[in-house]
């Protein structure tokens, strides 16, 4: 049984078909890459899979179980985490801050232990000399690190990651990927990951999907997807920045 199943799910904004019948699937400690260009709806297909909307038809299931529709905090409790493709941490605390009240949603009650579980998680991710500023002025690249470190302050068993390397210089990606390397390894984290740096998502996928205006066009073996013509016709035919 996968970890995560998406069933035939469809959302559609004021008419606008966002998502037309989107199936797929992860097992458990996979790394599943997405890409598609501007619009497919990977976002989309996102925040219907982590309870920002209900998607109009269609199941979730996670562990056998049918989380359609559930909202971000309940699916959080059960593993299920995300980043966003625009960071939204809470701008005018610190990054430590920051790092504490999401370990405290993950239901640390004492605040001296959830402080301490804070800063392990900073340590991990190195943002140790950043932990005392605000968040709002952090770089992009520190604010991205943030945005995974609350992430993990979550005990995901599933991440899904939108655009984490958007913004990043490439010296500042490889850390990055690291990180999500040695979380599958080390702790058996899954990972979807929406990426539009074919370098890393080449790295990274176990697995691979493409998405073409709200539906799965290819899913297969990495190299296998980005050989099939349909995606280089729809999608790698374009301009990304692929340097990391
Ligand atoms: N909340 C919303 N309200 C209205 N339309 C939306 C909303 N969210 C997404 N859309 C529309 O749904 C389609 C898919 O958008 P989505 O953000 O999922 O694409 P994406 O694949 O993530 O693109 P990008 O690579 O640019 O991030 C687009 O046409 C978008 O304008
Ligand atoms: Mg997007």
């Amino acid at each position: 049984m996968s970890l995560l199943t998406i069933d035939s799910i469809a959302k559609s904004f004021h008419g606008i078909h966002a998502l037309k019948d989107v199936s797929m699937h992860v097992d458990e400690s996979e790394i599943l890459g997405i890409i598609g260009a501007n619009g497919a709806g990977k976002t989309t297909l996102f925040n219907c899979i982590t309870g920002a909307f209900a998607p109009d038809s269609g199941r979730v299931h996670l562990d056998g179980k049918d989380v359609t529709g559930a909202k971000t905090h309940r699916l959080a409790k059960s593993g299920l985490v995300r980043t966003f493709q625009l960071m939204r941490p809470f701008g005018t605390m610190t990054l430590f801050e920051n790092i504490t009240v999401a370990v405290q949603s993950r239901g640390v009650r004492s605040e001296s232990r959830a402080r301490e579980k804070a800063m392990q998680l900073i340590v991990r991710t190195g943002l140790e000399d950043w932990a005392e500023k605000i968040s709002a002025s952090l770089p992009t690249a520190v604010q991205k690190r943030l945005e995974l470190t609350r992430a993990l302050a979550l005990s995901p068993r599933v991440l899904l990651l939108d655009e984490v390397l958007a913004g990043l210089v490439p010296t500042e990606r490889g850390p990055v990927l690291d990180l999500i390397e040695e979380l599958r390894r080390e702790e058996g984290v899954t990972f979807i990951f929406i990426e539009h740096i074919m370098a890393a998502v080449r790295r990274l996928s176990d697995r691979l999907i493409m998405m073409d205006q709200g539906s799965v066009l290819a899913q297969g073996a990495v190299e296998e997807v980005m050989a099939d013509p349909r995606v280089i016709q729809a999608y790698l035919g374009k301009e990304y920045d692929d340097a990391t």
